[in-house]
Formats: structure tokens, sequence, C-alpha cells
């Protein structure tokens, strides 16, 4: 898809900024009699094609859930796989970064992570920081944490009368559109400490596929929910 194209297809989409809480990789797995790496790995294949897919029908942002400051309470063999999964897609970033047109955005405290997989993601911010299309991961990342950063940046800046403004300005999507609607897969009906600031008029869409089944279909039918929606910011 050329420049044009891609920017007739963002303005004729309605959906500016989608999230998307993939969860059910677990599930998936052990419906298999595998272990939940193995539905992790299912789970990056699929996080990949929807990521690319969100592009193709002129979504301008997109937000994905990966890994949560409390997700390092699983054990040790899960966490290892999901940090292995993480460390080949920043590699495959690196090669690709010129087809993909995403800019990446790594959401969260990066200092937890190992020096090599840090070094991997500021490279891949930098290389692809003037492409157009973004592509929020959220890494060891938690709504409530960044709040909090945002509320330590200003007080660092020397802020005592700190407004709504100020806030999104210093949390961590502070370079993306308000979130239009936050998806979760896998059934559960909560937003886990994701987004917290950035959903106060986000949609909700929730679906019981199971991450691994989560289709290009499926987006189709979240843009066309969007659609239906009266959104009205608190007025009539
Ligand atoms: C939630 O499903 C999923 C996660 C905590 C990890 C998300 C990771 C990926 C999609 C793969 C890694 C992606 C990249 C880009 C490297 P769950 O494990 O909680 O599933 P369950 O609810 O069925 O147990």
């Amino acid at each position: 898809m050329d420049n044009k194209e891609r920017q007739e297809r963002k303005e004729a989409c309605p959906l500016k900024h989608v999230a998307f809480i993939m969860d059910g990789n677990g599930r998936w797995a052990k419906k298999r009699g595998m272990p939940r790496e193995f539905g992790h790995k299912h789970g990056a294949e699929v996080f990949d094609k929807i990521m690319r897919y969100c592009y193709e029908v002129g979504i301008g942002a997109a937000t994905f859930y990966v890994f949560s400051t409390e997700n390092w309470k699983r054990p040790k063999k899960e966490v290892d796989a999901i940090m292995r999964l993480l460390s080949q897609y920043l590699d495959d970033c690196k090669r690709q970064i010129k087809d993909y047109n995403a800019r990446f955005i790594f959401l969260g405290d990066k200092a937890i992570f190992t020096e090599k997989i840090r070094k991997k993601m500021y490279e891949v911010e930098e290389m692809s920081k003037d492409n157009e299309y973004i592509v929020n991961l959220a890494l060891n990342y938690g709504g409530r944490d960044e709040i909090a950063y945002a509320a330590n940046k200003l007080i660092a800046e020397g802020k005592t009368n700190i407004t709504e403004e100020d806030i999104s300005r210093c949390v961590y999507t502070c370079e993306s559109p308000d979130v239009d609607m936050i998806v979760r897969t896998g059934g559960d009906l909560r937003i886990s400490n994701f987004l917290l600031w950035q959903s106060a008029y986000a949609e909700l869409y929730f679906t019981d596929k199971l991450w691994p089944d989560f289709t290009t279909d499926d987006v189709d039918a979240v843009v066309e929910n969007f659609k239906q929606r009266k959104r009205r910011f608190g007025g009539v």
C-alpha cells in the first residue's frame, strides 16, 4: 500500500487508536495438551498478523498488552519463554523495519529487562521513529505504575498545579491519540491495570475467543462494532 492509499484508509477509518488485551494463550495451549509457552508462541504470531492488519484497515495507532508488571509472578519457565519470544521478535523488527512502516514504542519501565533486550528495544524505537503507524507494546507495564511515573515526571519538572493535560503529556502513550476502543480476548470482563488513564472514555469490547484464535475477520468485526457505538463523552 502506498502512502496516499494509507492516508485515505486512515481518514476513512473511524477507529484511530485500538488497544488489545491478548488473553487466553495459556488456555489455548492447555486445550491442546501443550505447555503454556506453546500458546504464547502462537500468540506472538497472531499479534504480528493483527498488528499488520490494523495498518491495512487504516487504524492510526494500535496498542498491545504483552507483559504486565504483575506477569513477573508467573513461573520462571513461562517468563523466560516470553522473554525469548520478545527477544526474537525484536530481532525480526530490526530486520524488517522498512517493510512495517510501524513506529514501535515500548510502554513501561525498561530498566527491569536484561541489557540485551533493553538495547534491542532502544534500537527498534530509534530505527522506526520516523514511521507513521504507531505500535505501542506494553511491556513491564501497569496502568497505576504509569500514572505514578507521570506524576514523578511532573514533580521533576517542578510542576505544582497539575492538570489533566499535564498527565496526558507524561503517560507512556503520549505519542498516540486517545484510545477509542479496548478489545479483550479470553472471556474475562476486566481491564487488568491496562491504560487506566487513557480508558476514561474508551469503548470496551469483550470476546470469548482466545487470543491465538483471534483473526483479521475479528478486527473487521471490532471496527464495525465501533461504528455502532454512540460516543457522548459525558454529554447528551
Ligand atoms: C495472556 O494470556 C498473555 C500474556 C500474559 C502474554 C502475552 C504474550 C504474547 C501474546 C506473546 C508474546 C508477544 C510478543 C510480541 C513477543 P494468559 O497466559 O494469561 O492466558 P490464560 O488466561 O489462558 O492463562
